[in-house]
């Protein structure tokens, strides 16, 4: 009998050292005879991740059992480390933003699609590990396409899922700048799982004491404006400044692409 999880922990070492590409790599390359050795259900999942050959739509994207499945196990392993919620709920509001966004600005119906897949999608590779999960994620969704041609919508939107996290870089494209914009302004408190604030730490906390979340678009002005009300009993303005300074210049940076200016209104004070 195969050892192959023992096989596929070698190979991720031997891709990064440190074996982060082990499921990703379990994940794409097993071969299907050898997953029926070793789970049943693994095999179901493969077949279905194989009949993904609709057409690529939201709709199909959000009614596909193996993306449930991705964000569900994805949301499950940020609750047992104690984080936010980073299932469903997170991928919709970031879809619905992010879609929103390029509506507001005029941009084409397909576009605005795209950016939606993207942004319900970005954070799957969570299910290998938090650790590059962009990248795990853009290459997942490539695989799960199981493309047979070259496809530049495909490649959108992998890039964009790609570089949400390059805080330090500029999107790749106003696709990747909406996703971004959806996902670095959710900041609302409903993702926490616990009220109580005695077992938060700093930044649950700032979450905690975000009551009240818009996104605003302005085509008039082309700016894109995040206003927060906070409750300051919780925490302070500048709690959130010290723990949401690089996401939000990361909003800086996707505003620009989208050729706006970004503003950041706190309990109704402009501060940026
Ligand atoms: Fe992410
Ligand atoms: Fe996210």
């Amino acid at each position: 009998m195969y050892d192959i999880p023992h096989l596929f922990i070698c190979q991720g070492f031997f891709f990064n050292g440190k074996g982060d590409l082990s499921c990703l790599l379990f994940l794409l390359c097993v071969d299907i005879a050898a997953i029926e050795i070793l789970d049943r259900d693994c095999l179901e999942i493969w077949y279905n991740i194989k009949i993904m050959t609709t057409e690529l739509t939201f709709e199909n994207i959000k009614k596909n059992r193996e993306i449930q499945t991705y964000l569900e196990f994805t949301d499950r392993a940020f609750a047992l480390m104690g984080y936010k919620e980073h299932g469903r709920h997170h991928a919709l509001y970031c879809s619905d933003i992010a879609g929103q966004i390029l509506q507001y600005l005029g941009y084409g119906q397909r576009e605005q699609e795209l950016a939606k897949i993207a942004a319900y999608l970005h954070d799957i590779g969570n299910v290998v590990s938090k650790h590059d999960h962009d990248q795990s994620g853009a290459v997942m969704f490539l695989n799960f396409l199981n493309l047979t041609s070259y496809d530049d919508e495909a490649f959108a939107v992998a890039s964009a899922i790609g570089c949400h996290e390059d805080k330090n870089m500029d999107p790749v494209s106003p696709i990747a700048a909406a996703l971004v914009l959806g996902d670095k302004t959710d900041v609302r408190h409903e993702r926490l799982r616990t009220d109580d604030l005695r077992s938060l730490d700093k930044h649950s906390k700032v979450i905690a004491a975000c009551r009240k979340v818009d996104v605003i678009v302005d085509k008039s002005r082309m700016v894109i404006d995040l206003s927060i009300l906070i409750d300051t009993s919780i925490c302070s303005v500048m709690d959130y400044f010290e723990i949401f300074l690089a996401r939000t210049n990361y909003c800086r940076r996707a505003s620009r692409i989208l050729n706006c200016s970004f503003e950041l209104h706190i309990n109704e004070d402009k501060f940026l």
